[in-house]
């Protein structure tokens, strides 16, 4: 039996963020800066304290979403069937004032770490700010 070959993606597919961006270590490296500011900047206070005093698991964690957010391996999805960043968060006392710094903080982050493609870093902390914003009550 003939098997049809792979169709190879069209020249014009956009790449994904995921890959505009760098890939894996640029991700992690975007988490690892949220919380490297997060965790030394008096400006996330607030928010610092609302997270435990080890961060390892964070910065993993974070990573691991961004990175099947954007386009990329979905490890963490896998890992986390129907786990929703919105629920996740629901129990969590987040108000404007710390949506707002995780907002800053990440769009910091992605500055820091993709200098070059402005479009694509203002286009991702523009998509996150939003989120975060959003789970403010
Ligand atoms: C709106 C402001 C936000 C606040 C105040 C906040 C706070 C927190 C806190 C306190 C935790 C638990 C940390 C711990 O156990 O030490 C957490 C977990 C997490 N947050 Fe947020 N967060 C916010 C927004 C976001 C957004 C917008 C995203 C991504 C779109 C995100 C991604 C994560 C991830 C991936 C985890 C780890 C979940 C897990 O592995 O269980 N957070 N967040």
């Amino acid at each position: 039996m003939l098997v049809a070959p792979v169709e190879a993606a069209p020249a014009n597919t956009p790449a994904s963020p995921y890959d505009r961006l760098g890939g894996q270590a640029t991700i992690a490296a975007i988490a690892n800066r949220f919380y490297d500011l997060m965790d030394s900047d008096p400006a996330y206070a607030e928010l610092r304290a609302m997270h435990a005093a080890d961060l390892t698991p964070m910065r993993h964690s974070l990573a691991g979403f961004l990175s099947g957010w954007s386009g990329g391996p979905r490890d963490w999805f896998e890992a986390n069937p129907g786990r929703c960043m919105m629920s996740i968060h629901r129990p969590m006392t987040i108000n404007d004032a710390t949506a707002g710094q995780w907002a800053a903080a990440i769009r910091r982050a992605i500055h820091d770490t993709v200098p070059a493609d402005t479009q694509m870093a203002n286009a991702m902390a523009g998509v996150l700010e939003e989120i975060a914003l959003g789970m403010a009550r």
